[in-house]
């Protein structure tokens, strides 16, 4: 069973991880890891709290030799900002520290309040610290050891701006991209997005927002190329793999809504122009369909064709121009706290679905072929798809 947890506060010593279920023998590239963690923190827009930090995973356990053991791995990441917080998260009680920078004024749109209203405490410091999206830091983490699973079979996960705030792309004009092209060009913009001219003015909107003290959302798309078709099950709720997928993405926060393939849209078109005809190539002896409005998955099930799912960010909580709240200690109106915080994620946001997907794709290819080892997981999978080129 392929599973991982993380732990750690926002300004705590350190996030970790530790993950369970991926094969022995897999080659594991700390590089790659930390590349993963360092596309995270880019994109406009984002904080002071990321010039502060520059992730690197420290590998405790389950790796010898660059390859992977079978056993659990424990993954580290340290906050370099801990220096500035050390008294104020101590795990001793210290009578000495002044000020615990109590947070009082509930931010809307955090969980703030709802938070300090379950575990009944007036410090909303208790609740923010792990509700931060900087414990993305460490999904990112171990979505790099599942993204390097995924390559073994020759799976490619990645993401792309396709909106912020009203600027958007032309899905015709992303859909005459290689997938290659747009990866490299996605890779090539500071907010990830693969047009030039609407990352110009997607950096212009952002401009905007923080000249206004606001902050603005947006829409990333997730690809995974290369997938089998057979991942998922149309057999129980809880297997279906869109059911699975968006559940993944809805867990980052400040994700509002997933759409698979051409989904939110799909709800105003007519059949006619929704589904994706199958065709056969006697030559080539396989079907294959000209359009790829349902994203790859057909009844919970992977169909072959490339995954697509898209993510719609929220415009972030924290105001520079604060929004009004109430001190939940006085009562009095008061405005929201204001806790460092970013002008857009959108950009990173990508990186955190594309490592969300990741997770739950090496769990679906685990439970369709199994193995100990990587070489065992590649045996049961070339076995299959053999048996379905021969279909
Ligand atoms: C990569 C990333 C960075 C984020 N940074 C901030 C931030 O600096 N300030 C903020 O208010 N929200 C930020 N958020 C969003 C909040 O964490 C999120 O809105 C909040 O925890 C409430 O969760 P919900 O929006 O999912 O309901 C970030 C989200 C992501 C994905």
């Amino acid at each position: 069973m392929f599973r991982f947890y993380t732990a750690g506060e926002s300004h705590g010593q350190c996030l970790v991880a530790i993950v369970e279920g991926l094969p022995g023998g897999m080659a594991v590239d700390q590089s790659a890891i930390n590349h993963e963690m360092r596309r995270r923190q880019l994109g406009y827009g984002r904080g002071a709290r990321m010039k502060i930090e520059s992730d690197v995973v420290e590998i405790l356990s389950g790796v010898r030799d660059g390859r992977s053991l079978g056993s659990p791995m424990a993954l580290r990441i340290e906050n370099k900002d801990w220096e500035n917080w050390q008294g104020i998260m101590a795990v001793e009680r210290n009578e000495t520290v002044q000020n615990l920078r109590a947070v009082t004024r509930p931010r809307p749109g955090h969980a703030d309040l709802a938070g300090a209203l379950k575990y009944h405490t007036h410090d909303m410091r208790d609740i923010l610290e792990r509700a931060s999206a900087r414990e993305t830091a460490a999904r990112v983490a171990v979505g790099a050891l599942a993204k390097l699973f995924l390559r073994e079979f020759g799976i490619e996960v990645y993401s792309h701006v396709i909106a912020i705030g009203p600027v958007a792309v032309s899905d015709d004009q992303m859909a005459s991209l290689s997938l290659i092209e747009l990866q490299a060009r996605a890779e090539g913009s500071i907010v990830r997005c693969a047009d030039p001219q609407k990352s110009a003015a997607m950096k212009d909107v952002i401009d905007q927002a923080k000249a206004n003290g606001d902050t603005v959302g947006g829409v990333f798309e997730v690809i995974a190329h290369g997938l089998p078709a057979g991942l998922g099950s149309h057999t129980q709720w809880d297997r279906k793999l869109d059911g699975r997928l968006a559940q993944a993405l809805m867990s980052i926060p400040a994700i509002k809504a997933v759409a698979i393939g051409d989904g939110i849209g799909t709800a105003a078109l007519p059949g006619s122009q929704v589904h994706d005809e199958i065709f056969y190539d006697s030559g080539q002896q396989a079907f294959y369909r000209n359009t790829n409005r349902a994203g790859g998955l057909e009844g919970g099930i992977t169909n072959g064709c490339d995954l697509r799912l898209r993510g719609f960010v929220k415009p972030i909580s924290t105001l520079r121009r604060a929004l009004q709240s109430v001190d939940v200690i006085s009562k009095a109106p008061s405005p929201a706290a204001f806790e460092r915080s970013d002008i857009c994620v959108v950009p990173a946001a990508g990186v955190v679905g594309e490592a969300m997907v990741s997770l739950v794709l090496t769990e679906a290819m685990l439970e369709k072929f199994g193995g100990d080892s990587i070489a065992e997981t590649r045996r049961n999978a070339d076995a299959y798809l053999a048996t379905v080129r021969q279909y």
